[in-house]
């Protein structure tokens, strides 16, 4: 890859993330590496222009603490150091870290220049001050030969440092976060003196990550499993248009899919794009295992052990492929440097096709693998997929199976279906389909007395679930007004044959999750 580089390391920062996604915003190319892999061998790899050293929740006045590889600090590229990579490239070069009584600070605080101005500082301090996020136990007390202050806050006296002929900049704030209103000028500014060109672009990133596929594969057949999704999708468009049709992907419709679903990914990839594609209905196969279940674990166990069988069936079909297609992310690839250790307990066991490449004996192909998300709907748009279909809510890989607690009928599917698509289509009337990061209908295992007209009815009851969210990990529930609510349950119940009563699920995650089951 011809990009310029710039490497991240990370001390195990919540936020360390956030720092990759401002300098992707200023098409800057970017990789996180855990600080204890970074080896010599790994800074000749990246060749970075530039690197940043992340927050982290150690104190560098513990010791065993974490500390950058001495390498980082003689390579002669711009250095910016956030928080505790501020504390560690003080230590490290001979300043001090104090712990204790008043060096710590929280939340909101305003830093004022000091000295003179500076091309870190561009565009600061146009009010006389800024405003930043902190949070730091420890704080600079004194510093590293070559350092100067440019900015101070209440509790960081030490808040904006730089040694100017080694262009090393360390600040004791978060520039990363939202909270740091001008952070992304402060990352802007770093990346112009580091003499970054800007260079990462999703139209460059199509032309080369094209040529890299065919590198890789040559004229051998690749399978992709498609499930209707925006990564597997974006996946399988842009290796088609690496290696056309020496690619085929295989459609597995467990029954389980929303309605018209499967006809509209038959309808884009065969018909649209004239991408080679089994369409393996397997639904009986899939519903029968399924019949009288209801533990939820047993259920996500039966799909993903069924969905791999299957898939292997029709991918032997194909002959000669030797390559797997998967629609894996950057944030899948991040090793996080963890603290807590040991592992953490299984709330629900995800559906994805991670085992099949070793019983197949494929090889990957990994084309999103640097992405982030929104940098695959830019992909998407580059590539011309419809904006509605990159824009498109996640969908499970069990499918509505988690969202029919209980026992799955067809006749609850198809009741679910129905309800699922009015609300959608509420949520699309109303304009509000963009603001929400999730929504769907769950159809639940009881069944409740109403009357409609003259007439008793006794008939299901379903939960509409609507969140935001920015990754999946956390969540909120939708603020829907009393009117939309109103008026979604009452086309719900007119329009849909089964349905009688109507709620909303108010929970937020944690301490629930997004799904049902
Ligand atoms: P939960 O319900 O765990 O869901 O809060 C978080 C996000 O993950 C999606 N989800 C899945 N996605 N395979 C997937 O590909 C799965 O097995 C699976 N289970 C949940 C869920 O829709 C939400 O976006």
């Amino acid at each position: 890859m011809t990009h310029d580089r710039l490497l991240i390391i990370d001390f195990g920062s919540q936020v360390t993330q956030l720092i990759a996604r401002r300098l992707r915003e200023l098409n800057v190319y970017c990789e996180i590496h855990p600080y204890q892999n970074v080896t010599d061998a790994l800074l000749k790899d990246i060749a970075p222009r530039a690197v940043i050293l992340s927050g982290g929740p150690d104190s560098v006045t513990r010791d065993g603490s974490p500390r950058a590889p001495e390498a980082v600090f003689t390579m002669g590229v711009p250095i910016l150091g956030i928080c505790y990579g501020q504390q560690v490239m003080m230590q490290q070069l001979g300043g001090k870290v104090v712990s204790g009584e008043g060096t710590a600070e929280f939340g909101r605080a305003f830093v004022r220049p000091e000295g003179d101005a500076i091309a870190l500082l561009d565009g600061w301090f146009t009010e006389g001050q800024e405003q930043v996020w902190m949070s730091h136990g420890d704080h600079v007390s004194a510093l590293a030969p070559g350092f100067a202050v440019y900015g101070t806050s209440p509790n960081a006296p030490y808040a904006i440092t730089a040694d100017l002929a080694r262009n090393f900049f360390a600040v004791q704030f978060h520039p990363e976060v939202h909270h740091t209103p001008r952070g992304k000028d402060l990352f802007k500014n770093f990346i112009r003196l580091a003499g970054f060109k800007g260079d990462w672009t999703m139209g460059a990133y199509r032309a080369e990550a094209i040529a890299k596929i065919r590198q890789q594969v040559g004229d051998k057949k690749v399978i992709c499993g498609l499930s209707g999704g925006v990564d597997s999708s974006v996946a399988a468009v842009l290796i088609h248009e690496a290696i056309g049709d020496n690619l085929t992907c295989v459609f597995v419709d467990h029954g389980l899919l929303r309605q018209n679903e499967a006809a509209e990914v038959v309808a884009m990839f065969r018909d649209n794009y004239n991408i080679p594609l089994i369409h393996a209905d397997e639904s009986d196969l899939f519903l029968g295992a399924l019949e009288g279940m209801s533990d939820p674990e047993e259920k996500r166990k039966t799909i993903g052990k069924l969905f791999i069988d299957v898939f292997q069936k029709y991918a032997n079909q194909i002959d000669g492929a030797e390559f797997l297609a998967q629609g894996t992310l950057y944030p899948d690839v991040i090793e996080s440097v963890s603290f807590s250790g040991g592992p953490s307990v299984t709330i629900k066991s995800h559906h994805n096709v991670g085992g099949l490449p070793e019983k197949m004996g494929l090889k990957l192909v990994e084309p999103l693998r640097e992405l982030f998300k929104d940098e695959v709907r830019a992909l998407g748009h580059e590539l011309g997929l419809p904006p509605h279909f990159i824009g498109r809510h996640p969908f499970p890989g069990p499918g509505l199976a988690i969202r029919c607690p209980g026992q799955i009928t067809r006749e609850k599917l198809e009741i679910l279906r129905k309800a699922d698509a009015v609300y959608i289509d509420q949520i699309r009337k109303h304009g509000l389909y963009d603001d929400i990061w999730q929504a769907f209908v769950a159809i639940l295992p009881v069944r409740t007395v109403g009357v409609m007209g003259d007439g008793r009815t006794y008939d299901y009851a379903c939960a509409l679930r609507a969140v935001t969210s920015v990754d999946g990990m956390t969540a909120d529930y939708y603020p829907f007004t009393h009117e939309f609510l109103g008026e979604t349950a009452t086309r719900i119940i007119n329009e849909v044959k089964g349905i009688n009563r109507v709620t909303y699920d108010i929970t937020s995650k944690p301490p629930g999750t997004i799904e049902w089951e």
